[in-house]
């Protein structure tokens, strides 16, 4: 469990590892998201004030990058490519697929925290589609049959990363 002072802790140390300048506002960001999966509120307001800038400015640049999540999010993020080229070959199925096997529809998390289902708009390996990514790891030409194991390999093995 993530306390409110483990969140301050750690969001100090990245700010001290990054610098308080402005222009390392997004490292940090990108830090505090690998830290906890997502960016706690609790993170955000630490940050702001170590780096005295006003909250409202953090929140700007934690909502304007697609990158960052403010919801907590499962140990293995699953992202489905719905670009025009996965589209194409069977993007949508794979999507339903996904989301019965889950029982989570893009943006949730399974109860047991272990997966987030997230749509994203070509991964620039369209040569690939239909391709998932699973957390930074790319998996092309994906079937219904590959989208079992790769949920069966996660349940046994764990977090993918
Ligand atoms: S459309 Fe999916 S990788 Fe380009």
């Amino acid at each position: 469990m993530k306390t409110t002072s483990n969140i301050a802790g750690k969001t100090k140390e990245i700010v001290k590892k990054h610098g308080k300048d402005k222009s390392s506002m997004i490292a940090v960001l990108q830090d505090i998201q690998e830290a906890f999966n997502y960016l706690p509120k609790q993170a955000l307001k630490t940050a702001a004030s170590a780096m005295n800038v006003p909250f409202s400015r953090v929140y700007e640049a934690a909502t304007f990058y697609t990158a960052f999540s403010l919801k907590p999010r499962g140990e293995n993020i699953v992202k489905i490519c719905v670009g025009t080229a996965c589209h194409v070959r069977g993007a949508a199925t794979l999507q339903d697929k996904f989301e019965r096997t889950l029982g989570i529809k893009p943006g949730e998390t399974t109860k047991d925290k272990k997966f987030s289902l997230e749509t994203v708009n070509c991964v620039g390996a369209c040569a690939l589609g239909p391709v998932v990514l699973i957390n930074t790891e790319y998996h092309g030409q994906v079937t219904m049959k590959k989208v079992d194991k790769i949920i069966e390999k996660i349940n046994n093995e764990g977090a993918q990363r």
